[in-house]
């Protein structure tokens, strides 16, 4: 199946990144806890690829590690240096922040944890780009070091179910008064590829009644455990641990997948 066309490159939150947090208020953030408690056993500095909005980033740089992170998206990293900016000092310090590509990065150091929090990985979808960002996360792993990264299980290959659209949400702001619709839109499902294509969009409508909406696509590569499995031992790394949730289930036992490899 040939996926559909877009003008606009996707997975870059280009024109919702203002979103993404107030997206995100519904998720219990345990991925956080997770993340601190590795940063714990390892020690940092730490890695993250794709680190967004700094939802994961900014609570390990209040935890005490230094944190490089890197992200594609110029309105992402601009939300992350505009919460940057209202930060006390020696937290905002210890974050190091650059734009950079998952598939192709050079921070020039080594490190003895590197993420990829909450399914970034998933948004490489050919087979050169997910090569080359996991031969930078061997790049740039000291010997001994972890990697984790975390994906979206899915139960069997997705169905028709996933094309249509719903709202998601509907939240009136009270500090605004603006009322914000979130629906998504699934577009296809590329069965070859393992891609799901899909449309997030905002819809505002502000306090004098005016209106605005806003939308992004997305193109996320699914993946089957062993596929993943398979995938680590051919770029060199062997398997840690696997989780099915951020408690530490096993891997079939939750809806998220999350390999530990060095
Ligand atoms: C679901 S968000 C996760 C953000 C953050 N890590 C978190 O846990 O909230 C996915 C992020 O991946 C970024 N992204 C997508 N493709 C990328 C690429 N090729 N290189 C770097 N970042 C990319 C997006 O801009 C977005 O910030």
């Amino acid at each position: 199946m040939k996926s559909p066309r877009s003008h606009q490159q996707p997975n870059l939150f280009r024109q919702t990144s203002r979103f993404y947090d107030l997206d995100l208020a519904w998720y219990p953030h345990q991925d956080v806890e997770f993340y601190l408690q590795l940063a714990a056993e390892t020690g940092g500095p730490i890695l993250e690829l794709a680190c967004g909005t700094g939802r994961v980033t900014i609570p390990l740089a209040r935890a005490g590690y230094e944190v490089y992170g890197f992200d594609l998206s110029r309105e992402m990293l601009g939300v992350l240096q505009s919460k940057l900016n209202r930060l006390p000092m020696e937290i905002s310090r210890r974050i190091h922040l650059h734009r950079d590509d998952m598939a192709d990065f050079d921070v020039r150091r080594r490190f003895p944890l590197i993420i990829v929090p909450f399914r970034s990985f998933q948004a490489l979808t050919d087979e050169e780009r997910i090569a080359g960002a996991l031969a930078g996360i061997r790049r740039h792993l000291t010997p001994g070091g972890t990697a984790v990264i975390d994906l979206f299980a899915v139960n069997g290959e997705p169905d028709a179910s996933w094309v249509g659209e719903q709202v998601d949400w509907v939240r009136r702001i009270p500090e605004t008064g603006e009322v914000i619709t979130r629906m998504r839109t699934g577009l296809a499902v590329d069965h070859d590829e393992q891609i799901i294509h899909s449309q997030v969009s905002f819809h505002v409508e502000h306090a004098d009644g005016t209106r605005e909406s806003v939308r992004d696509p997305f193109a996320l590569k699914y993946y089957f455990p062993y596929q993943m499995q398979v995938r680590l031992a051919a770029s060199g790394f062997s398997i840690l641990d696997e989780y099915g949730y951020y408690d530490r289930r096993s891997l079939e036992a939750g809806p998220e997948m999350i390999f530990l490899f060095q």
